[in-house]
């Protein structure tokens, strides 16, 4: 769907690619960008950045409640009459650890921002959409939600979650012969600080301008997923052909993909918890 004149709805849109994509759509002459953070302080630096390019409304927001998403969802569509195109951008990573030395803590937050509530944001939207049959959903996942990735195995978790909803919503919506559209983006490492430190062999760490860019054109041309880099669209078919074995030293030792969170140090949401029945949770 074309970005012109549309009402545009960004969940984590004050830091990384969310923002750059507030940007890109008012360049592309959306009609109004809302922009869902719970950063207060990143949503103040995107407005004083962004206010020049267009109508950017911000909403502070903590998208793991789902009270508070159907509460500003309603306040959008109050605002700006509805909502055109929802981009879910909003998402964590909380360590580095192996699992069994992950918390609770760090499950139940990942599982709820990362794959829950882009259902709590999705039922919203569809609702609505839905009704006017008219509208596009896009979900930012991860090539993580493709590929088994050690040292963020909740991570990789959540986005598998999410690229299992998003596009199972997809066949629903298109068995049903509605003019919806979903589109789900697995990107690789994308240099936004949410990943520092992490070192890829073989595959580049993507350029954060440009991964809005490819997320914008493959909004603009209705594509049901887009796997960035394109290559990466190929990893289920090489699993299903390979031998674990020989998958496991391609990814793992030849192409160094197991290998990326060693040295991880990037923008992680703090751990707390305990681990069950240990504490409080
Ligand atoms: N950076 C990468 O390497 C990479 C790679 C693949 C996929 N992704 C995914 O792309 C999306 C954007 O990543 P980014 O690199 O731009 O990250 P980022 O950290 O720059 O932006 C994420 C935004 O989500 C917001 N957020 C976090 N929890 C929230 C909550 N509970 N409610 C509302 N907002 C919340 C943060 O405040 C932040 O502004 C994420 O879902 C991420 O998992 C990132």
């Amino acid at each position: 769907m074309k970005l012109k004149e549309k009402n545009v709805l960004i969940t984590g849109g004050a830091s990384g690619i969310g923002r750059i994509m507030a940007r890109m759509a008012m360049q592309k002459g959306a009609k109004n960008v809302a922009i869902w953070d719970i950063s207060e302080k990143n949503i103040n630096d995107t407005l004083s950045e962004h206010q020049s390019y267009g109508n950017i409304k911000a909403y502070k927001v903590d998208v793991s409640s789902s009270q508070m998403v159907g509460d500003t969802y309603r306040q959008v569509v109050s605002d700006f009459g509805q909502v055109d195109i929802v981009i879910q951008c909003a998402g964590i990573v909380t360590s580095n650890n192996t699992f069994n030395n992950n918390t609770i803590d760090e499950i139940d937050r990942t599982m709820t921002i990362n794959a829950i509530a882009p259902m709590y944001v999705g039922l919203c939207a569809l609702k609505d959409m839905v009704e006017r049959d008219n509208g596009q959903l896009v979900t930012i996942t991860s090539a993580a939600g493709m590929l088994s990735m050690p040292k963020m195995s909740i991570y990789s978790a959540s986005k598998w979650c999410a690229i299992g909803w998003s596009d199972s919503v997809r066949v629903e919506l298109q068995r049903m012969k509605s003019h919806v559209r979903i589109t789900t983006v697995a990107p690789y490492f994308i240099n936004t600080g949410m990943f520092d430190g992490v070192r890829s062999k073989v595959f580049p760490i993507l350029n954060p301008e440009k991964t809005a860019a490819k997320i914008i054109r493959a909004i603009e041309r209705n594509k049901t997923f887009a796997g960035i880099p394109f290559s990466f669209h190929f990893i289920r078919l090489m699993e299903g052909l390979l031998p674990q074995k020989i998958f496991d030293w391609f990814y793992g030792d030849v192409f160094g993909i197991y290998d990326v969170m060693d040295n991880f140090k990037g923008r992680c949401v703090p751990a707390q918890g305990s681990v069950p029945g240990q504490g409080e949770k």
